[in-house]
C-alpha cells in the first residue's frame, strides 16, 4: 500500500476544527443537526453579586486520595483468585507504585512540544515511544490474524477494535511487570477499513457486521520491558484475561431503577433487563475497586425509523439526536441492514438500551459488564468516581452536546475498605443505587459577560454552584416524570429543572490530590449565535471554537455535598489571542491549545488535557499543567498526533515511568481512503488507530 499516492492534507473542514469524515461517522453530522436542547431554561442564572472567596486547597478524604490513586493495584488484589497477584494488598500497592519508582513530577519540566502538521508522533527531547497495539492487533489468543482483504465479524470480534479512545492500565502483579489494558472503540471510519471503499450504501452485510464487531473494548495483558516505562503486547501464553466486548454480540446486565421498566423492554427481551452490545464508547474511568466505566455516547447515530415511532416517543428520541422525520438520517449507516434491532419502526425501544454507563470487571473474564441505570442516560462521555470524605462515592458525568448538561451520581451506600472479597464484592454493587444530580450554576459577574472572553472585573470567570437532585431510587424529583422516566430520559428532567447549559461537557474528573473537579468544555460554535443561549460567565465567549475548562470545588471538601464553587482557569486558544485565559500566567510562555476532550492527572496532581479537532489547524495533542501554585496555568504541549488524528485516554501512569494514549482515527480526512491515505501511521502503509506509550531514555518520572 505505501507505493499508493498519498492524498494531501488538506483538511476538509466545516464543523470546528474536525474534518467532515470525523463529523459524519463519529457523530452522525450533530453540528449539521438543530441543537438537540430546544428547552426554554435559563442559561442565565440569578446573578449572584457575592464575591465568592476562592477556598484554600481541599483535600480529598484520605481513603479516596489513597484508594483512587492505587486502583488498580488494589483492584488485582481484590480481584477474584485468577487475578490475585503474589503478596496482594498493601505491598501490592507500594510495590507497583512506590517502588522503583518516581517522586511525582510537580514541576514540569519537558520540553515544549511546537504545534505541527506531521504525519508522526511527537514526544519531547530525551524520550521515546512504541505503539502498544493497534486495530486488528490479536485480542482473544485465539483471533486470526489481521487480513486487510479477509476481514470478517468473526475475526474482528477477536481482534482489536477499531478508534480506541479510553484507556485504563491497571497493574496485576506487585512487581509492576505486567498490567492490563483496557480501551474503548468508540466508532468505526469505513472509508478507512475497507479497501475499495465507495459509500456506505455499498459495503456488504458482512462487512456492516465487521464495523458492529469494531465497536466496544477491549482487554488484553501488557508486559513491562526491561525496567524501562515501554510496555508491549504479552502475545504467548494463555492470556485469560483477554477479552473483546462487542456491539455484536456481547450480552449485558442493566441494573437499577429503570432495569425492568417499560421503555427498556423489546420483543428480544421483554423483561427490559439484557442488552446485546454497547456502542459510541468513548471516554471512562477507574473505579477504586478495580472496575473500569464507560460512556456510551453518540448511540443516536445507529439508529433508522425514529420517522416511524409512535408519536408520543418522538421528542424522547428527538432529544438525543435520533431523527425523527426521515427514516434514514443524511449519511446513516443502516445497520438495520445486518440487525433489524437498529431500526426503530420495529423495535422503538431498542435506542433506549443505549446511552447509559458501562460497568466492566476486567478482573473476571466471565463476568458480564452492566449498564447502570441509576447513573441516567445521555450522550455519556464518561464517568469518573472519587471517594468523599463521607464514605459514599461520587460519580462525576458530562453530557457531550452542545446546551447539554453536568451530572453527579452519589451512590446510596458508602465503599467498603480494604481487599477482601466481601467488601470487592460489596463495591461492586455501589453504582447500581443513588442520586443522581445536574449542576445549576450561578455567576459572580453576569452583567459584564459580553461573549468577548474579557475576564470580569473581579478578576475571575467564577461563581456557585448548585446539584440539583433529579431521582434516587424510586423516587423522582421531577414533576410529572416518574424515576424510570428520569432516568431513561434524564436530558428531559434536566430541561425541567433549569439545569446549566454548558459548551460540551466532555471528560468531568476528580483530581486525587487536590480534590477538585476538572471539566473539560470541547467548544460551542453555536454558543451566543441566532437564537442560541448567550454566553455567560461559565461559558463566556460567543462561537466558542477552542473550549475551556471549568474548576469545581465542592463545599466543605466534601463529594456528596449539594453546593459548590467553580472557576474557569483556563479559556483555550492561541495565546495571542485576548480571548484566551491561562489563570493568569504569562501568555507568552504558555502552548497554544484548542478543543480539550480528555483529562488526567500525575502524582503531584499537575492536570494534564488531551485534545480533539484543534480549530487552530495543527495536529491535536496532550498538554500538561500545575493547578496549583506559581506554576498554575503553565500550560506546555507534551506530545502530538499524526495527521487527522485525536488524542485519547490519556493515563499516567502512578510510577510515573510512561504516559499512554489513544491515538484514534488518524487519517480521518475528507476524501481518504485505504488507497489514498492521508496518514500512514503507524507502519508506513494505511492509517490504523493505536495505542502509544511514552517513556523517558533516563528513567525518570515523566513530564518533570
Ligand atoms: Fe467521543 Fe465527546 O467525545
Ligand atoms: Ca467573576
Ligand atoms: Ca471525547
Amino acid at each position: 500500500m505505501s507505493e499508493q499516492p498519498r492524498l494531501l492534507p488538506i483538511l476538509g473542514q466545516n464543523h470546528s476544527g474536525r474534518s467532515a469524515m470525523t463529523c459524519m461517522y463519529r457523530c452522525g453530522n450533530a453540528c449539521d443537526h438543530p441543537v438537540p436542547n430546544e428547552s426554554d431554561n435559563p442559561y442565565f442564572g440569578d446573578v449572584v453579586q457575592t464575591e465568592v472567596s476562592r477556598r484554600g486547597v481541599v483535600r480529598a478524604g484520605a481513603v479516596g486520595a489513597l484508594v483512587l490513586g492505587f486502583a488498580g493495584a488494589g483492584a488485582a488484589s481484590a480481584a477474584p483468585a485468577l487475578a490475585a497477584p503474589a503478596g496482594g494488598g498493601e505491598d501490592a500497592l507500594t510495590a507497583y507504585h512506590g517502588g522503583g519508582g518516581e517522586a511525582p513530577a510537580a514541576a514540569l519540566t519537558f520540553s515544549t512540544i511546537p504545534p505541527n502538521k506531521l504525519d508522526n508522533f511527537v514526544v519531547p527531547n530525551g524520550y521515546d515511544h512504541s505503539v502498544v497495539i493497534r486495530w486488528g492487533d490479536p485480542v482473544e489468543p485465539d483471533a486470526p490474524a489481521f487480513r486487510l482483504d479477509r476481514q470478517s465479524a468473526y475475526s474482528q470480534s477477536k481482534q482489536f477494535g477499531y478508534n480506541n479512545d479510553f484507556l485504563a492500565v491497571l497493574p496485576l502483579d506487585k512487581h509492576g511487570e505486567r498490567a492490563l489494558l483496557v480501551a474503548n472503540h468508540e466508532y468505526t471510519n469505513e472509508n478507512l477499513m475497507f479497501a475499495g471503499f465507495t459509500t456506505l450504501d455499498a459495503l456488504s452485510v458482512e462487512q456492516i457486521r465487521v464495523a458492529i464487531a469494531a465497536h466496544g473494548l477491549s482487554v488484553v495483558e501488557l508486559e513491562r520491558v526491561g525496567r524501562t516505562g515501554e510496555w508491549k503486547l504479552v502475545t504467548r501464553g494463555a492470556r485469560k484475561y483477554n477479552r473483546r466486548i462487542t456491539a455484536l454480540a456481547t450480552r449485558f446486565d442493566l441494573t437499577g431503577p429503570a432495569a425492568g421498566s417499560a421503555y427498556l423492554k423489546t420483543a428480544a427481551d421483554p423483561r427490559g433487563k439484557t442488552v446485546i452490545g454497547t456502542l459510541n464508547n468513548c471516554a471512562g474511568g477507574v473505579t477504586p475497586w478495580g472496575t473500569i466505566l464507560s460512556g456510551e455516547e453518540n448511540f443516536n447515530q445507529y439508529f433508522v425509523g425514529g420517522d416511524a415511532v409512535p408519536e408520543a416517543d418522538k421528542p424522547k428520541l428527538a432529544r438525543y439526536g435520533i431523527s425523527t422525520t426521515a427514516r434514514y438520517p443524511s449519511d446513516s449507516r443502516k445497520w438495520d441492514r445486518a440487525d433489524e434491532r437498529f431500526d426503530l419502526a420495529k423495535h422503538p425501544h431498542e435506542a433506549n438500551r443505549f446511552g447509559w454507563i458501562v460497568e466492566l470487571d476486567p478482573f473476571d473474564p466471565d463476568a458480564r459488564p452492566r449498564k447502570h441505570t441509576a447513573m441516567g442516560r445521555f450522550k455519556h462521555e464518561g464517568a469518573n468516581v472519587i471517594v468523599a470524605k463521607s464514605g459514599y462515592v461520587a460519580a462525576y458525568m458530562g453530557d457531550d452536546e452542545r446546551f447539554d448538561y453536568l451530572y453527579k451520581f452519589v451512590t446510596d451506600k458508602k465503599m467498603a475498605k480494604g481487599n477482601s472479597w466481601q467488601a470487592r464484592k460489596h463495591n461492586l454493587t455501589l453504582l447500581e443505587s443513588g442520586t443522581l444530580y445536574v449542576a445549576k450554576l450561578d455567576y459572580t459577574s453576569a452583567s459584564e459577560i459580553d461573549g468577548s472572553g474579557k475576564l470580569p472585573s473581579d478578576g475571575a470567570f467564577n461563581g456557585t454552584g448548585k446539584w440539583i437532585p433529579l431521582v434516587r431510587g424510586d423516587k423522582s424529583y421531577v414533576s410529572g416524570m416518574t424515576a424510570a422516566e428520569v432516568l431513561t430520559f434524564t436530558r428531559l428532567a434536566g430541561d425541567a429543572v433549569g439545569a446549566t447549559k454548558m459548551d460540551r461537557p466532555e471528560d468531568v474528573e476528580p483530581n486525587p490530590v487536590n480534590g477538585k473537579i476538572y471539566v473539560a468544555l470541547t467548544n460551542n460554535s453555536n454558543r451566543g449565535t441566532g437564537t442560541n443561549p448567550k454566553a455567560d460567565e461559565a461559558n463566556p465567549r460567543t462561537a466558542n471554537r477552542h473550549g475551556h475548562i471549568l474548576e469545581l470545588t465542592e463545599d466543605g471538601g466534601e463529594h456528596t455535598s449539594e453546593t459548590f464553587t467553580w472557576s474557569v482557569p483556563i479559556v483555550c486558544g492561541d495565546p495571542a489571542d485576548p480571548a484566551t485565559y491561562f489563570a493568569g500566567y504569562d501568555k507568552t510562555k504558555v502552548s497554544p491549545i484548542s478543543c480539550p476532550d480528555n483529562v488526567a492527572f500525575d502524582g503531584a496532581g499537575n492536570l494534564w488535557i488531551s485534545t480533539d479537532g484543534n480549530a487552530l489547524g495543527t495536529n491535536d495533542g496532550l498538554f500538561a499543567t500545575p493547578v496549583e501554585g506559581p506554576e498554575r496555568g503553565h500550560l506546555k504541549q507534551f506530545l502530538t498526533v499524526p495527521i487527522g488524528a485525536e488524542t485519547c485516554g490519556p493515563v499516567i501512569t502512578t510510577d510515573h515511568k510512561s504516559v499512554f494514549v489513544a491515538v484514534q482515527h488518524p487519517g480521518e480526512l475528507t476524501g481518504a481512503s485505504i488507497e489514498k491515505p492521508a496518514s500512514t501511521w503507524p507502519d508506513g502503509d494505511y492509517a490504523k488507530p493505536g495505542v502509544v506509550v511514552t517513556w523517558r531514555h533516563d528513567g525518570k518520572a515523566v513530564g518533570s
